[in-house]
């Protein structure tokens, strides 16, 4: 028998839309209904808020040819001319597979290694550094230097600008304009977008008349796809994708590391103990791809970041018809949401979810797959899960072998939702020297 999904109450015309602007206060008054899905309204648009892993699984999984991604995805982007429709998105992910193979990331682990080695050793100790923006910076490099293996045309200010410019595009202010404003009134009123723009474009043009792409690289990847007359992967396509990947996707990797330093820093429990693993496993003080079994530790310490902190606090989605999740029928071109931010910390998912403890990842805990998807899921997971734990674990490792971390003045973090969570006022640590 079909169930309809809780409605919130809302207020005449807009709905629920003054909430839903505040999405990870929003997503979790949702969850605290204890309706498996909650439907609540933004101005005209129905939507759809799931929170339980099994419908999120369902939404990801065996059903996902039924949703979308929405408009504003698009909009945020707004960087190539024509619909990406699932063959192409298809062709894509071929394009990204070959690239994120364990095989090919070994290929490169040579550079990736030296680029943390070389990284984490000029940092001078004694002074607070951002380390958000510090992380930007190394993805910067691990976008160009391993990943489309190009020099950059930006400086790490100029992409760090970049980046912001797109990021605030996605707060949920500028979402909810989108329902509202026609494109032409969106592009007037957002200066720092089309400075953002003005740079992305002297990136992309610039590797498209200078590089000469290694293979094995994204680059190499796209364009033979571009090349290729029957994968609809357009040139404007391939070139949205580097853009993708510079901006979209290299940002909640910078986010995701701040806040496992921002973690490490406030918990001098968790800093001893990652440091006594490091220091157990890795010869020398640069871990390298040989270590990264053993560095178990690390890993756990990263997987807790990534769930009390979601980088992308939820996933969006349409639904394409009307559609039926679980017991629930849900309306067509009504926007669905996949809240990381409220599932991760939901207490029927985890004991004490608002407390940081790596140990919760040992191996002796269970949890529902879908109760901890800071990847998303699907045949459209995060190509780069792989890599982005490897990464990780070099970092933190290697960083904990070389310095000592403090948190430079307060131990809480704000964050902000905007194209990933945003630290407010970035994350400053005082490094010390071992
Ligand atoms: C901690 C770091 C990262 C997190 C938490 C993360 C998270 C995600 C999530 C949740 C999705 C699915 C979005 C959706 O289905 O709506 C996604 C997609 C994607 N990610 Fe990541 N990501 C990370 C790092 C990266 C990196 C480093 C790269 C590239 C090197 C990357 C490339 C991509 C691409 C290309 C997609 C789109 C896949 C598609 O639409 O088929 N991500 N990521």
């Amino acid at each position: 028998m079909s169930q309809t999904p809780l409605r919130l109450d809302g207020v005449p015309i807009i709905g629920n839309a003054h909430q839903a602007i505040k999405p990870l206060e929003f997503v979790e008054q949702c969850r605290d209904h204890s309706s498996p899905v909650v439907r609540a309204t933004a101005g005209p648009k129905t939507l759809y808020v799931v929170l339980r892993p099994r419908l999120v699984k369902e939404v990801l999984t065996s059903h996902d040819g039924r949703y979308q991604k929405p408009e504003h995805i698009r909009y945020g982007i707004d960087n190539f001319d024509g619909d990406i429709d699932t063959s192409v998105t298809s062709r894509l992910r071929s394009a990204w597979g070959p690239v994120m193979s364990r095989d090919n990331i070994k290929a490169y682990s040579g550079r990736l290694m030296g680029l943390v080695d070389e990284f984490l050793a000029r940092w001078d100790t004694g002074t607070a550094r951002n380390v958000h923006e510090e992380f930007r910076e190394l993805c910067l490099r691990l976008a160009c230097e391993v990943l489309l293996d190009v020099e950059s045309p930006l400086t790490s200010g100029q992409y760090s600008e970049m980046v912001d410019g797109f990021s605030q595009r996605f707060s949920p202010k500028n979402v909810a304009m989108v329902e509202l404003l026609p494109d032409w009134a969106l592009k007037l009123s957002d200066r720092e977008y089309r400075q953002a723009r003005l740079l992305l474009d002297t990136f992309l043009d610039d590797i498209h008349d200078e590089a000469q792409p290694t293979s094995g690289t994204v680059l190499s990847s796209l364009l033979d796809a571009s090349k290729n007359p029957n994968s609809k992967v357009s040139e404007s396509i391939a070139r949205n994708e580097v853009g993708v990947l510079l901006v979209g996707a290299m940002e909640p990797l910078a986010v995701g590391l701040a806040i496992a330093c921002h973690q490490i820093a406030a918990r001098s429990d968790v800093q001893a103990k990652l440091y006594r693993e490091a220091r157990d496993v890795v010869e020398g003080t640069t871990a390298t791809l040989s270590d990264i079994q053993e560095l178990q530790y690390a890993e756990q310490v990263f997987r807790e970041a990534l769930r009390l902190h979601p980088p992308l606090y939820t996933m969006f989605r349409e639904t394409k018809e009307h559609v039926s999740l679980g017991s629930y029928e849900l309306e067509p071109d009504a926007q669905v949401w996949l809240p990381q931010w409220a599932i991760h910390r939901d207490p029927s998912n985890f004991d004490n979810p608002e407390t940081y403890d790596p140990s919760r990842w040992d191996g002796e805990r269970e949890h529902h797959p879908f109760a901890y998807f800071p990847f998303g899921g699907g045949p459209r997971h995060c190509p780069a899960r792989r890599l982005s734990l490897m990464l990780a674990k070099l970092v933190l490792a290697t960083l904990s072998l070389r310095y000592e971390l403090a948190p430079a003045a307060t131990d809480t973090l704000e964050v902000r939702p905007e194209l990933a969570l945003r630290p407010m006022t970035g994350v400053d640590i005082v490094f010390s020297a071992r």
